[in-house]
């Protein structure tokens, strides 16, 4: 969390990325968040995104409904969910998408 908390209270975004490990995101990733409850929304971020990676199609239900809610309450707009399954995950299609994505905020 040094290294967390500096980033995170300068972040213009807050990117929350995790590969599902039983329909859920990683625990390290909820360890980070439970400790960003000291701060609550970072002072200079407005919206916020979510990466997730995956070996099957589509359990990502429970880890999409967690981290809307988590916008919700902190005031983030949700800027977008991307999902990369199976052989998704490191294609050149998948980067693309995400680096539209990316491009698309500014
Ligand atoms: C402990 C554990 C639990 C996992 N649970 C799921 C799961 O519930 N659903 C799923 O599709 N993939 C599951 N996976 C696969 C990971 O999501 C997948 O390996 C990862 O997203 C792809 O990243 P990698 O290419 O670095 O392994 C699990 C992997 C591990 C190690």
């Amino acid at each position: 969390m040094d290294k967390v908390m500096p980033a995170y209270l300068s972040a213009d975004m807050v990117v929350f990325a995790s590969p599902i490990y039983y329909f859920a995101a990683t625990a390290q990733l909820h360890a980070a968040i439970q400790r960003i409850y000291a701060i609550g929304k970072p002072p200079k971020a407005a919206k916020a995104a979510l990466l997730l990676s995956s070996a099957s199609p589509n359990p990502y239900a429970g880890a999409i409904a967690s981290y809307k809610d988590m916008c919700a309450y902190m005031g983030l707009e949700d800027a977008g969910v991307i999902t990369a399954a199976g052989d998704e995950n490191g294609s050149d299609a998948k980067l693309a998408e995400i680096r539209a994505f990316a491009e698309a905020l500014r």
